[in-house]
């Protein structure tokens, strides 16, 4: 076992078993959200846990490409609202992207499935989502996060391409071969 494997263990799980996800094991997940680095540590992420079934189901409805039936979801939002400083407002799609990686990683090394599923910039997506959310005006939702015990396996595997990296300068060649 490397120290990296939960990484290439880490797969979009799309089929969930119905057994529900323990508060504690999603406080585990949402601990390691809040560990990810963010532009100024200015932490703009919030997460909205969804579990009532009604809700998901209205989350299914609006999301074209989430309708798997998971246990539960996260929701990773952003507030936007509050004193601004050089960064507030503009890096909030990559912190809250770091959060949800840290989750999924997460996710994976607890024995948990989950896929990403992308709201923002579809504002469409966001627009519908933070109505059922009933996300406050200034509070802007990334994505949603399905979640559960897996009931499909995947693959561990890397999608490592020494091809699409480069030495010094774009063009030449990182290395054609590992050794
Ligand atoms: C920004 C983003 C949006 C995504 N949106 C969806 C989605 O709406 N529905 C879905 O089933 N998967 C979604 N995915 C998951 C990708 O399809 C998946 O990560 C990709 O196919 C690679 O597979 P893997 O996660 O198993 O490595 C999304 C992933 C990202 C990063």
């Amino acid at each position: 076992m490397n120290s990296l494997d939960f990484i290439f263990q880490r797969r979009s799980i799309r089929k969930f078993t119905d057994d529900a996800v323990e508060d504690e094991v999603l406080e585990q997940l949402l601990r390691a959200a809040m560990a990810a680095p963010s532009a100024m540590n200015t932490k703009p992420w919030r997460f909205i846990v969804v579990r009532e079934p009604d809700r998901l189901e209205r989350l299914r409805g609006v999301m074209p490409f989430a309708k798997m039936k998971a246990a539960a979801a996260i929701s990773v939002c952003a507030d936007l609202r509050g004193p601004r400083n050089l960064v507030t407002g503009k890096f909030w799609q990559q912190d809250c992207s770091a959060a949800t990686q840290n989750l999924l990683l997460a996710a994976t090394a607890l024995g948990l499935g989950a896929v990403w599923c992308g709201v923002a910039p579809m504002a469409s997506l966001q627009k519908a989502v933070s109505g059922i959310l009933e996300l406050p005006a200034g509070v802007v939702p990334l994505n949603l996060v399905m979640l559960g015990y897996p009931a499909e396996e995947k693959p561990a595997r890397t999608q490592y391409d020494p091809e699409l990296v480069y030495l010094d300068s774009y063009g030449t060649p990182w290395k054609r071969e590992i050794s």
